[in-house]
């Protein structure tokens, strides 16, 4: 049976694990977060590609998935050529929605949002060389934005006005269509709308559940079992094992990634 296993440096790729349910809503799914070394958005491309292999490479050791969904910009961006080349199993990379984005917006003036590490890469650059030659592209890298969606989860108040000084940029230029190019931003989706209702905020989570969709018709069944597990590198707060019980995960590990040698 297919086992599914999502992640995240956080809680960012749950945004693209609830698309996911959306679509196969009995679908046993797994998810890791490398809360030791969150965020990501910060840390060194080549550093973060090493650490995203070496995690991965004990994740499969130890959950025998057949799919893995790399639910985030700021690893696919910099790991992905270098996954795919050390494991062999399909990986599904979130990468920013710019194409998309780029064939919705009228204006051809559209924004990116993601973490500082996104906005800066190659790859991310390449995406708007290919798909938005066209557009006038306004490149915002939030530093706090990751923080912001982490502690909703948790139940802690976003911080409207941070909220809005961090997308300010991007008001400012007029784009009508935002990129959001990190996992954990759908998961602000009702308060950016709220700041901006007129702007339409476009993500990579349902174009990924019909890509999971289309690869799992590949295998012969799915697990459908209800025993999702969590792993994550540190421990996680309680008001975070909470919510993520209330999703179903109910079994947690703890991983012990060694540092990058
Ligand atoms: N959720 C991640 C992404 O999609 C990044 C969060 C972080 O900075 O750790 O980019």
């Amino acid at each position: 049976m297919a086992r599914l296993l999502i992640l995240d440096s956080g809680v960012g790729g749950l945004s693209v694990y609830h698309e996911i349910h959306k679509r196969l809503p009995d679908l046993k799914v797994d998810y890791a977060l490398d809360n030791e070394a969150y965020p990501y958005g910060n840390k060194d491309e080549t550093w973060l590609s090493k650490r995203v292999v070496n995690w991965c490479q004990l994740l499969i050791a130890r959950y025998e998935p057949d799919i893995i969904v790399l639910a985030c910009n700021t690893a696919s961006t910099a790991t992905l050529p270098a996954l795919r080349a050390a494991i062999s199993i399909p990986i599904v990379g979130v990468v920013p929605a710019i194409k998309t984005a780029a064939q919705i917006s009228s204006s051809k003036n559209i924004g990116l949002l993601a973490t500082p590490g996104t906005v800066t890469r190659r790859y991310t650059q390449e995406l708007i060389n290919d798909f938005a030659k066209d557009c006038q592209v306004t490149k915002v890298g939030a530093h706090h934005l990751v923080h912001i969606a982490e502690d909703k989860l948790q139940g802690i108040t976003v911080d409207m006005p941070l909220l809005a000084s961090e997308i300010a940029p991007l008001l400012e230029n007029n784009v009508d269509t935002v990129v959001l190019g990190c996992t954990h931003y759908p998961l602000l989706r009702a308060e950016l709308q709220q700041l901006a209702p007129h702007i339409n905020w476009v993500d990579s989570g349902e174009a990924i559940a019909r890509r999971v969709e289309s690869l799992l018709q590949n295998h012969k069944g799915f697990d459908y079992s209800k025993d999702m597990s969590l792993s994550s590198t540190a421990p996680i707060s309680e008001a975070l094992k909470t919510y993520l019980q209330s999703l179903g995960f109910n079994h947690f590990d703890l991983i012990n990634v060694p540092e990058n040698g």
